[in-house]
């Protein structure tokens, strides 16, 4: 697996993360979500440079240009419900894609243990598909790991971007044994724990909570 972290070179992104960490600033919720929906703008135009192009004639008023444009069919999907900022985020830039849901919940079975639950899937077909699939924090990977079980049987998908905003070492190092070898992912940080909770630590706490609010 090919991994991007952007975070490494000082730019903007710095301060979008920085405020959807902040204990003073992250529960301004519909700030958190720009901030989300922004860094999700930034991963998609460094993701857009490892694309396929081809070339078209646009008409202008005065004449014809010619313009590479991307020529992969891409299905954007999202993890529900965390992942909703960040879908927004990409689907600004990638406008013309196809859109999928899938969602992921930590079942407990003990305060520290959980495995997985995946109960609504809204897909179109991935066969030959470029798959951009988001979630905006890599904790365990194994929400990663339970969706992408489920939507490989949608089809033989061609290539994978995984998109996420902060991602634990941990997790990254889970996920490499699970997805195509040429899976790329595109994080915009990466934290180096978990606690017991696999929660990523120092990362920013619930990004689903701090979206939409608390949940029962
Ligand atoms: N999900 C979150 O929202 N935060 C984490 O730290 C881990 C998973």
């Amino acid at each position: 697996m090919k991994v991007t972290n952007i975070g490494q070179k000082n730019t903007i992104l710095k301060h979008f993360l920085s405020e959807i960490r902040d204990v003073d600033k992250q529960n301004d919720s519909l700030r958190f979500r720009r901030n989300i929906e922004r860094i999700g703008e930034v991963l998609s135009y460094e993701l857009s440079k490892e694309l396929h192009f081809s070339s078209k004639d646009v008409t202008t008023p005065l004449g014809t240009k010619n313009i590479n444009l991307i020529s992969d069919r891409i299905v954007l999907c999202s993890v529900l419900r965390a992942g909703l900022p960040l879908h927004q985020g990409i689907l600004n830039y990638f406008d013309f894609v196809e859109n999928a849901f899938i969602s992921a919940y930590r079942h407990h079975l003990s305060e520290d243990e959980f495995d997985i639950k995946v109960e609504y899937l809204a897909a179109p077909s991935l066969e030959g598909k470029t798959l951009i699939l988001a979630d905006p924090m890599l904790a365990t990977g194994k929400s990663l790991v339970a969706v992408y079980q489920i939507l490989k049987k949608l089809g033989k998908i061609d290539t994978i971007h995984l998109v996420s905003v902060i991602a634990a070492q941990e997790g990254i190092d889970f996920i490499k044994d699970h997805f195509p070898e040429d899976t790329h992912l595109w994080v915009a940080t990466v934290d180096q724990k978990l606690n017991s909770h696999g929660y990523i630590v120092p990362g920013l706490g619930d990004a689903g909570d701090l979206s939409y609010g608390p949940k029962l």
